[in-house]
């Protein structure tokens, strides 16, 4: 894409290749598989690929643990397979992008082996720290529960792993490490990839001391480690070495940033967007990992104005699912009204200011699955964190935290695609590593595409009106009608006031009239007084404004004009400017 702020524009679908396509029946996703699959992707519209990490790894995180940047995973193919993928993306204008863990690696690589032994060149590649093997140097928890300190018996000292204990962290502070880092990720530009997804890229500063955190966080240490001492300078480096060079889409997973520092990776260290993860908490209780919150449509509206302004000229990822999170519709939406919540909450990420990403599936509407038993998980952080939670007493069974488990599990994302409703959801003619959702007879690709009323349909249509809308990616946004508990609206202007647009998105499952809502102010508005943000329901009254698209097709009910909008109804309008 040309320009500074193209990728802006893009949309982006996320692959996790080890539950999209498996071309050879061992039961895995593969790239070939992928290769089968990517007329689906240029179908559906989609601009950017994202592929997560498929590099060489003992795959204890799924491939985050990487033994190897400079190969491709045995399971999901060759060097030769990964060239296939990439040009056939790009005969289809579809750009590439990698993702790459480079807070740590696998335990495997061949830096931390010799760094273990204490090989002069790699002695500093990770943070060890001396002392007794019954003493951490500190009170950091990993990302994944417990401790982040394992000792070494080889080397005699602690080492760091804010993941798994198989996931050592690199330490950026020896400058070789960086200089690697550059130099792999040169490599992979070369080999014409068009960007990088960058893992928890805010935690790869640690501070001098190593100072004990605070043991109420929700994460003790996080105060020490997210947004590091050091952390801009990295970036920053980063850029002059790697991204500066060429038009690559770089966006960094931020854990835990906040709307200022989301700013500052942008406008000052050349990132093109990272992804905020406040509003993923808005679910999340305060007492443990598995601790579920009542969520109501207040706590989502403040969230999303304040990534929607204080961000000011910086630029976030749009996302409400990826590999990591639970599935939209299970957890935002209502899975009573599938359909029609998968459509309000697609029309929400499209309609604000932002690029959006759509994870697999995503555009098919689907769910959690339910797992019975914790053999049925694969995800590591889970079933180390429910173990640890029986080893510590905290449970007796795992039967006692089932319900909560099901609810945040990584593994609610990670289930096969569902193709179509032949066995297996046709993802594998082999056995899949992880089970398949139930649903799959009923939501697949297959089935929806045949279906001008499915989400798969509604995305597509989706994709063609934000492109054909500039103002839905660059505009300003305005909430209307803030304190209603209901109705999400908004609008969208542009800086020149040439277009407005109008978003309203009925969260509920119960009918809700636009000019009806927010009592008094909106009446108040339907004066020739009323404030310029709720007069826009007024616009729609009067029928001078222009639908552009709606998740529900006309019925003969509708009135002209109508605006009573149905459950979890959503509705893009295109205002009248002066
Ligand atoms: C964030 C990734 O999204 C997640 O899947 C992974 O476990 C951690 N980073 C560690 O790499």
């Amino acid at each position: 894409m040309d320009g500074d702020c193209a990728w802006r524009e893009a949309v982006v679908y996320q692959i996790y290749p080890r539950s999209f396509n498996d071309s050879d029946s061992d039961g895995i996703g593969d790239l070939r598989g992928i290769v089968e699959r990517v007329d689906y992707l240029a179908a559906l519209g989609v601009d950017v690929v994202w592929l997560t990490p498929v590099y060489d790894s003992p795959q204890v995180d799924n491939g985050y643990d990487i033994r190897d940047y400079r190969s491709i995973h045995d399971a999901y193919g060759t060097m030769a397979d990964w060239t296939a993928l990439r040009d056939a993306l790009h005969e289809r204008d579809i750009h590439l992008v990698m993702d790459l863990a480079v807070n740590h690696t696998s335990d495997e690589h061949e830096w931390f082996c010799r760094s273990r032994r204490g090989d002069e060149a790699y002695r500093d590649y990770y943070v060890w720290e001396p002392g007794e093997p019954d003493e951490p140097p500190n009170n950091w928890e990993s990302l994944f529960g417990g401790s982040a300190w394992t000792y070494d018996e080889t080397r005699a000292a602690w080492y760091l792993h804010l993941f798994d204990e198989r996931m050592p962290d690199l330490n950026w502070r020896t400058p070789a490490v960086r200089d690697d880092v550059s130099e792999l990720m040169n490599w992979w530009l070369e080999r014409g990839i068009d960007g990088f997804r960058l893992d928890v890229i805010n935690l790869l500063s640690k501070p001098a001391g190593l100072p004990d955190g605070d043991p109420a966080a929700s994460i003790t240490g996080a105060g020490h480690f997210v947004d590091g001492p050091r952390i801009h300078e990295y970036v920053r480096e980063l850029r002059d070495r790697v991204f500066a060079a060429d038009d690559v889409m770089t966006v960094g997973e931020t854990f835990d940033v906040t709307p200022a520092e989301a700013r500052r990776y942008v406008v000052e260290d050349g990132l093109d967007m990272v992804f905020p993860f406040e509003h993923m908490d808005i679910d999340a209780g305060g007492s443990g990992p598995w601790d579920i919150a009542d969520w109501e449509l207040a706590d989502l509206k403040a969230v999303t104005e304040r990534w929607q302004t204080a961000v000011g000229d910086g630029w976030i990822g749009l996302y409400l699912s990826n590999h990591d999170q639970p599935r939209l519709v299970s957890r935002f939406g209502d899975e009573a009204y599938r359909t029609e919540s998968a459509t309000m909450l697609a029309t929400y990420l499209f309609t604000l200011r932002g690029t959006p990403f759509v994870y697999q599936g995503q555009e098919l509407g689907m769910t959690n699955p339910r797992f019975e038993s914790i053999d049925e998980y694969r995800d590591p952080a889970t079933v180390l964190r429910v173990e640890r939670a029986v080893q510590t007493g905290d449970i007796d069974a795992f039967a006692e935290i089932r319900d909560a488990v099901n609810y945040w599990s990584r593994d609610n994302a990670r289930t096969p695609m569902q193709w179509s409703d032949a066995e297996h959801t046709g993802f594998t003619d082999g056995t899949p590593w992880i089970k398949v959702n139930a649903n799959y007879p009923e939501v697949n690709v297959e089935r929806e595409s045949a279906s001008e009323d499915s989400v798969l349909s509604y995305y597509r249509r989706l994709i063609d009106v934000r492109a054909a809308h500039p103002v839905l990616v660059h505009g300003r946004y305005e909430p209307i009608a803030p304190d209603d508990p209901n109705v999400f609206a908004y609008r969208r202007l542009a800086d020149d006031a040439d277009e407005q647009v109008l978003v309203a998105l009925n969260f509920t499952d119960g009918r809700r009239d636009l000019l009806e809502i927010d009592g008094e102010r909106q009446r108040s508005s339907r004066t020739e007084t009323g404030g310029a943000s709720m007069a826009a329901f007024g616009a729609l009254e009067r029928e001078d404004a222009e639908l552009l698209l709606r998740n529900y097709g006309p019925t003969a009910s509708d009135e002209p004009g109508s605006v009573a909008l149905r459950p979890y109804e959503a509705r893009i309008y295109r205002l009248a400017t002066e």
